[in-house]
């Protein structure tokens, strides 16, 4: 079973998998101190679940443990404004009785936010395992500097929030009315997708029936029109369950779903009361097919993100996908059209016999209205859910599953990873409107506290995509996982949370791409473009002229050809001492680049490729000469291709110096500091410091040496090493693993063939 899935994986993966390894990578400090990246952290508070976007207050409201946060969605690192809001002393300790942890779990995690009305906002949290919800006061304006709890008007949160703080609930307001789906109950097995808050009563799915629900997982909520009759509007739940059909005999299964209900159900009138006579799910699929025709499942739904277009009955749903083997780690991110899933509800129902039965697609009659419809004018003649006959009622109520799932578009998955160490979590979409199309940017929130941004582009045709993955940028400061994510086109940001803080971040760094036009254009970055001198954030409506840009074939030959080369090539010197090693740097900006060297002798010598074996040996950031001869001395060229573009990236003059005027360049402390012989000394000192692993250590002994020789006093003793030889050669150990770290410099780093002489100067 283990083995099959293996390959199924391998299979799968085969076909995208170039898609592994991202084109730039940026640390949290390189965003934090260059590009931007901002952060918040509440003191003696946690746990960043919910995020609200207000953009028209220009605020991001945060929930996190025992508090509720006010930020300016400009800089979220400002004066924030903040709501203390723990849980009563009496729920924590009966929540402290019941055994749980009075510290870690017995306090109120704010779970839920919604915009409410003009001037407040609904908050619900865990209230140590006692649900409780609020209304917040905000003002109608940005300028309105409100941000108030009605303690005095805390209601039970029973239904909204869930009791546990390591569950999640989802919900969407819509009109004043809350539609959540939630564990109702301290033991958390009594799930429910539940209607609440507005006048009308109370509605919820039929209790402990497993074919409604069995063991859910609720992921998102969306309400989204059907027609232009509001009577037909619908709301759709996201969550993965135990699957009861399919996989027979093979344990339990995770099925990702949606289910959908209708806005105006108002329950059955002789059964299904106080129940909804409209729900209905289907299972959605994530799959991959493999060369041989089988399918490896991404069946563990983790989020969902709508994405609205102009048809606002039909958004585009973003959904993030893990396999649930335990074994495996993999990751998918699947689009789904309304369309399919209309399509899937409007299909055959799932229905079993009896308990010795298999699932089959149910072929008898359907009753009339058909179960799912809402009550409306459009397609029929019920005018409320308690009008429907008793016959659509119990059918309903005994075929809540749909036979047909729902696939993807294109029928399979539009992002994949596998075979890394990390798994999605989260996702925020941009469209961009790009110079040849729109491009739909994903923002993958991972468990390791980073974020991918994603570019699908077609290859030959817009039915052939292929992913880009233009950036790994780390946004925490430590590796927790993303939990939430918030995204403002209109400010061109995204906000994401994790359990120890908030970062935000700019969608886009077009400076960081290069300063050529080929540079800018090999990145195929939708938000960039080359204006005639710098890469920079491309926007469709102005009229600028020079504005080039080429996402979908991301060629420079043809969209930079008569771009004067504006940066040179820039020139190195580097020196080698025969004998021993020398080390040539070259880093393209992008990590997708295949790196060329070539050589000459002389400028007006032909160049050749510098061709590789035992003694030039091609390492991560360069190549490394070993035991470096006379012959070697001259020009080397480093040149980076990507996608079939060519770019001079560095050229460097080699210089061979003869091992025996570099051994005669012994020197000793008391000599005069203003000779010829300064450099030489620090060569020298190389010599000491010869595949010393530690860069930094390096640099500080360095700077000793030239500090000491230029301040020092004539004929005074040397300052102590500042490192004992014990300790260097326990440094010599970790060779292997820090060569890369050395390996930064630009300098020629000499290896001398022989053992250390650690004692000579010092
Ligand atoms: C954001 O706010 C912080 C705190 O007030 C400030 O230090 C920082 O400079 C601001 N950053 C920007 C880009 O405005
Ligand atoms: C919004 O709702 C709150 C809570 O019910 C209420 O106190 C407030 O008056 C409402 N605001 C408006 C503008 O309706
Ligand atoms: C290198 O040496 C410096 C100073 O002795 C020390 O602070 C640093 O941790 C060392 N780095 C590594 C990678 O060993």
């Amino acid at each position: 079973m283990i083995q099959v899935l293996a390959l199924l994986l391998l299979a799968g993966n085969e076909a995208t998998a170039a898609s592994t390894n991202p084109r730039l990578k940026l640390s949290f400090q390189d965003l934090r101190m260059r590009h931007g990246l901002r952060t918040y952290e509440l003191e003696r508070s946690c746990c960043y679940d919910s995020l609200l976007l207000d953009e028209e207050r220009g605020r991001l409201f945060v929930g996190g443990k025992n508090y509720l946060a006010s930020l300016s969605l400009d800089n979220i690192s400002k004066q924030d404004k903040k709501i203390y809001w723990p849980a009563l002393v009496e729920w924590r300790e009966e929540c402290n009785w019941a055994g749980k942890d009075i510290n870690a779990e017995c306090m109120n995690f704010v779970k839920i936010l919604h915009l409410y009305n003009r001037t407040h906002l609904y908050a619900c949290g865990t209230g140590a395992f006692h649900p409780i919800c609020g209304f917040v006061e905000v003002g109608q304006r940005a300028e309105d500097s409100v941000f108030k709890l009605d303690l005095g008007n805390v209601e039970d949160g029973k239904g909204k929030s869930p009791y546990d703080p390591r569950h999640m609930a989802a919900s969407v307001l819509v009109g004043k009315e809350l539609y959540s789906g939630v564990a109702t109950d301290l033991m958390g097995r009594d799930f429910t997708i539940f209607r609440s808050l507005g006048p009308r009563p109370s509605i919820r799915t039929e209790q402990h029936d497993s074919r409604w629900l069995n063991e859910p997982k609720f992921i998102d909520v969306f309400w989204i029109p059907e027609s232009e009759n509001p009577d037909d509007d619908k709301i759709f739940f996201f969550f993965r369950e135990t699957a009861v059909e399919g996989a027979q005999g093979l344990g339990k299964h995770t099925f990702a779903r949606i289910g959908q209900i209708c806005r105006n159900d108002m329950g059955g009138q002789r059964s299904l009361v106080n129940k909804w006579t409209t729900f209905l799910k289907a299972r959605l699929v994530c799959a991959v097919t493999g060369s041989d025709g089988s399918h490896t499942h991404f069946d563990h739904l983790r989020d969902v993100f709508l994405l609205p277009t102009r048809d606002k009955r039909n958004p585009l749903l973003y959904a993030v996908f893990t396999t649930s083997s335990t074994v495996f780690k993999g990751s998918a991110i699947c689009v789904y059209h309304m369309n399919d899933i209309r399509r899937a509800f409007l299909g055959p129902f799932a229905h079993k016999e009896g308990p010795n039965y298999q699932w089959v697609s149910y072929q008898g009659r359907v009753p009339y209205p058909r179960p799912g419809m809402c009550p409306s004018k459009t397609f029929g003649t019920f005018s409320s859910t308690k009008d429907f006959p008793d016959d659509v009622i119990q059918f309903a109520r005994n075929h809540p599953l749909m036979y047909n799932p729902v696939l993807p578009h294109g029928q399979r998955p539009i992002f994949l990873q596998t075979n890394v160490d990390y798994t999605f979590t989260h996702i925020a979409v941009d469209r961009v409107a790009a110079a040849d199309g729109h491009y739909d940017v994903l923002f993958i929130g991972t468990d390791i506290g980073t974020v991918l941004k994603v570019v699908s582009v077609p290859k030959e045709s817009w039915e052939n995509m292929e992913e880009l993955l233009l950036e790994e940028l780390q946004v925490f400061k430590d590796s927790s996982p993303v939990t939430s994510m918030q995204i403002s086109s209109k400010r061109q940001q995204l906000y994401v949370g994790s359990r120890t803080s908030i970062s935000q971040l700019p969608l886009h760094r077009c400076g960081i791409y290069g300063k050529a036009c080929a540079e800018c254009c090999l990145a195929r970055d939708p938000y960039c473009a080359w204006d005639g001198s710098s890469c920079t954030r491309y926007m469709h409506n102005t009229k600028r002229r020079f504005r080039r840009q080429d996402v979908r074939n991301g060629d420079p030959n043809t969209l930079c050809s008569g771009d004067p080369q504006r940066s040179s090539v820039p020139e190195k010197k580097v020196f080698g001492v025969e004998g021993s090693s020398v080390f040539l740097e070259c880093l393209p900006k992008s990590l997708k680049a295949q790196i060329l060297w070539t050589y000459q002798k002389t400028s007006s010598a032909i160049q050749k490729e510098v061709l590789l074996d035992d003694r030039v040996m091609k390492m991560e950031r360069g190549i490394l000469l070993r035991s470096v001869q006379r012959k070697d001395a001259g020009l080397y060229h480093c040149h980076a291709t990507e996608h079939g573009f060519t770019q001079n990236l560095l050229h460097l003059q080699l210089e061979v110096i003869h091992a025996q005027q570099a051994e005669s360049l012994s020197f000793s402390w008391e000599e005069e500091p203003t000779q010829p012989f300064h450099r030489k000394l620090w060569y020298q000192d190389f010599l000491q410091l010869v595949d010393h692993p530690n860069l930094s250590t390096m640099d500080q002994v360095c700077e000793q040496l030239w500090s000491h020789k230029s301040h020092q006093p004539k004929k005074k003793p040397p300052l102590p090493p500042p490192l004992s030889v014990k300790a260097k050669n326990q440094k010599w150990k970790h060779l292997g693993e820090k060569r890369k770290a050395r390996s930064r410099r630009m300098h020629e780093v000499p290896r001398a063939e022989r053992e250390p002489r650690s004692t000579d100067i010092w």
